[in-house]
């Protein structure tokens, strides 16, 4: 009778450490998709700045005619005037040169 006891307790342990990892490793995976949503979310606010803004004066550039610090150098420098500032905030600017480097 005693050793049942034990038993049960033992199982009910095991249980509740199970529930433990469980209820863990639910709220890890939980946080990755919430970090992937919130990438492809930021991605794509990105790519329709980049498509949106960055035609206003000229035609879309081409993503793959530039690397990533010639894409820095363009924006930074070359785009970094008054008449550029009035259709791009810094902000903006900052979301599109991540965008385009990513690319
Ligand atoms: C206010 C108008 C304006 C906006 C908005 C603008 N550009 Fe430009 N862009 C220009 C002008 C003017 C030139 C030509 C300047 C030159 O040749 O130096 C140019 C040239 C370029 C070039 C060619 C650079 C080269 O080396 O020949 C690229 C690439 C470019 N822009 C990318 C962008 C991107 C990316 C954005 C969005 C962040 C953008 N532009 C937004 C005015 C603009």
């Amino acid at each position: 009778m005693k050793s049942r006891t034990t038993y049960t307790i033992m199982i009910v342990f095991l249980l509740f450490i199970q529930q433990v990892i469980s209820g863990c490793s639910t709220t890890v995976t939980k946080n990755s998709q919430k970090d992937n949503l919130h990438k492809i979310e930021t991605g794509l606010v990105s790519q329709n700045l980049y498509q949106s803004k960055c035609a206003l004066c000229h035609e879309l550039p081409d993503i793959n005619e530039y690397s990533s610090d010639e894409w820095t150098s363009i924006i930074d420098n070359r785009h970094n005037t008054k008449a550029a500032r009035k259709f791009i905030t810094i902000e903006e600017a900052e979301k599109i040169k991540g965008y385009l480097k990513s690319m």
